[in-house]
């Protein structure tokens, strides 16, 4: 299990990226029929067997797919680290307080979306996500806040006290041809360096697969990515223990 995110290559110590694994569509499969497999539980633990440094999980308001046992039985379990994105609601807020995850991730939410479209607009509501955020951070639950990769947005997450962001990398991985990428990625890039020098703590994630990984795992102020849709997706093919692994490998070779 990987306890640290330094390695020591040709005697230097290096920062990689760990990577925190989002089992929300095991909970898809399982909610199709309403039944009781596939188990998030057990895909949880095949995760930090195969070398994943955190298990994520979006407890949405409609509850689509993780349900609010699935949460109460990982934390139970998970012994890396247990990452609850959720809405900024109260009623969220109570069932983060109840049951302290290892850091809240604050994502926008809408009931007709396929998937987290944005980032949160922090700039809109910083003084309220200020109050939010410190009741969650005063119960000693560290709270990341998912944004755009924009100046904006990253000035106003630190205004709020939140220890990380999340930067959203959906316009990266979806861009339709190289320069828009590489337009995207630049800002991820400048996003990252900012977020850092303001003492921010900064993850990655939306989006990313095993062909676009590598350029964002390779910059140095990312310290963590979060993914989910294009593990669970090779998982169903090739086997959980697989797909973490073969993720882990490209996330930690430099
Ligand atoms: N990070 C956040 C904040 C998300 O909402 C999601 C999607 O649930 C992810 C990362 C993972 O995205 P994907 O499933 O596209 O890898």
């Amino acid at each position: 299990m990987i306890k640290s995110n330094k390695i020591t290559l040709f005697q230097e110590e290096i920062e990689v990226p760990r990577l925190s694994v989002n089992i929300d569509h095991i909970a898809t499969l399982r909610q199709a029929r309403k039944g009781a497999e596939p188990e998030p539980v057990a895909a949880a633990v095949i995760a930090e067997l195969a070398g994943a440094a955190g298990i994520i999980v979006h407890l949405r308001e409609d509850r689509r797919h993780i349900q609010d046992r699935d949460l109460r039985l990982l934390r139970q379990t998970v012994q890396t680290r247990l990452n609850l994105e959720m809405a900024a609601t109260d009623e969220m807020q109570r069932i983060s307080l109840e049951v302290k995850p290892d850091i809240v991730t604050l994502v926008p939410e809408k009931r007709e979306e396929l998937t987290t479209e944005g980032g949160l607009d922090v700039a809109a509501r910083a003084s309220a996500l200020h109050d939010y955020v410190q009741r969650i951070q005063n119960a000693g639950i560290p709270v990341s806040l998912f944004v755009d990769p924009d100046e904006k947005q990253i000035a106003a997450s630190k205004k709020t006290g939140a220890r990380w962001v999340e930067l959203h990398t959906g316009a990266y991985a979806n861009a339709e041809n190289e320069t828009k990428r590489d337009r995207e990625f630049h800002k991820i890039l400048e996003a990252a360096k900012l977020a850092a020098s303001l003492g921010l703590r900064v993850g990655a994630g939306h989006g990313l697969n095993y062909v676009n990984v590598k350029r964002i795992a390779d910059i140095p102020e990312v310290e963590e990515l979060n993914i989910g849709h294009s593990i669970i997706s090779h998982a169903a093919l090739v086997g959980m223990e697989r797909a973490v692994r073969e993720m882990v490998d490209l996330t930690s070779s430099n």
